[in-house]
């Protein structure tokens, strides 16, 4: 079996981080997201990965290399424009040749990984296995409608109306008959060759398609309450492992990850809690469920259940909660005298002032 990781599209910036081009590099506990997806992979036993990058490919390829850092091969396969999943499939035909293959989503992120559901399949092996998890809002996603039985009788990408609650998770198994749907498409009315039609046309040839229902399911909707919620959950399954330089004045209780080359000087750390490699914490608090990356300046400062982007620098600051901080930004307190705000914001940057 062969993977194929989606990790193209157009390279829009993506809110609210507005300086990260590539959404699969987005962070979760100061790893991007893609890399998750990778090392499942790699746990389920599969070796080479095709890997559809586009505009943004340089920082894709920057990001994983030849695959050896994850046990796996990896052969970039260049899409001029993301013209949709099954046009990803469309040309990958000669790298999948004639092998089975999982299909991944290079900004979703499965709870527990791959392996049951790659076993699955090579046990059933239906033409095509899905997967679904039940969300609060179907319509910015594939739904799927099941019979009485279980089976799945219909699919439909990002209806106005969902018929179910039952959304399409980004990871799919396909057996080389996908090929003959993906080559039967015509564009959607959004221009795309949508994997969902494909599925949806072995459906109708009376092909077998399986379906898993899933929980502990994320994606990258860049909405910063989730994106909180899923780099708690990782935090949750960090040991403590104290690598970088860590001062007698300092107290650290319970799962916090100090990576060599990082500082932490007289301050307090509560895990779980992660700290990047070259970052400084000094005369500072840093609560529960917070990724602070790589480079970070945290001074005479309080955070708690947040993340921290690469570079960003908050110095003087109490308490900043339930926070997003994108990549070098600078968070400083105000003169107080006036007591103005004085902000410099990006595109599409949300801020609750007290005021
Ligand atoms: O995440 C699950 C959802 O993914 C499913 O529920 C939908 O049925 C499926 O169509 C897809 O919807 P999205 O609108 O979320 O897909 P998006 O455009 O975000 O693309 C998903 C990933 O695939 C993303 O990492 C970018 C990459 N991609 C996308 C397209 C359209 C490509 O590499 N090439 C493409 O042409």
């Amino acid at each position: 079996m062969k993977a194929l990781v989606l990790a193209g599209g157009s390279g829009t910036r993506l809110r609210p981080i507005t300086h990260t081009s590539a959404k699969q590099l987005v962070p979760v506990a100061n790893k991007p997201v893609l890399f998750y997806g990778l090392e499942a992979i790699a746990a389920a036993g599969v070796r080479e990965v095709g890997m559809v990058v586009g505009d943004t490919h340089e920082e894709i390829e920057a990001a994983v290399g030849d695959g050896s850092a994850f046990g796996l091969e990896v052969t970039y396969l260049r899409q001029q424009a993301p013209l949709g999943l099954a046009h990803a499939v469309l040309i990958a035909r000669e790298y999948l040749g004639e092998e089975d293959f999982v299909m991944y989503l290079g900004d979703n992120f499965i709870v527990g990984g791959i392996e049951p559901l790659v076993r699955r399949f090579e046990d059933e092996r239906p033409d095509a296995q899905i997967m679904l998890t039940r969300v609060p809002d179907p319509r910015q996603f594939g739904v799927a409608q099941l019979d009485a039985a279980g089976r799945v009788v219909g699919l439909e990408e990002k209806p106005e109306k969902p018929k179910s609650d039952l959304a399409l998770v980004g990871v799919y198994l396909f057996s080389p008959a996908v090929h003959e749907a993906v080559a039967a498409l015509k564009p959607s009315w959004r221009g795309e060759l949508e994997i969902t039609e494909a599925i949806q046309w072995l459906i109708d040839a009376g092909r077998p398609v399986a379906s898993t229902v899933i929980s502990g399911y994320w994606k990258d909707t860049g909405n910063v309450a989730d994106m909180l919620e899923v780099n708690r959950l990782v935090l949750e399954d960090v040991e403590q492992r104290l690598d970088g330089d860590v001062d007698g004045a300092s107290e650290i209780i319970g799962r916090v990850v100090v990576e060599a080359g990082a500082k932490v000087a007289n301050s307090r750390i509560v895990g779980p809690v992660i700290i990047g490699a070259g970052a400084v914490v000094r005369d500072s608090y840093v609560g529960p469920f917070t990724s602070v990356a790589e480079n970070c300046q945290l001074v005479d400062s309080e955070i708690e259940y947040s993340i921290l982007l690469r570079r960003a620098s908050i110095l003087g600051v109490r308490r900043i909660e339930a926070s997003l901080i994108g990549h070098d930004v600078e968070v400083t307190p105000a003169p107080n005298t006036p007591r103005a705000h004085r902000l410099v914001l990006g595109d599409h940057s949300k801020v609750q002032i007290s005021s």
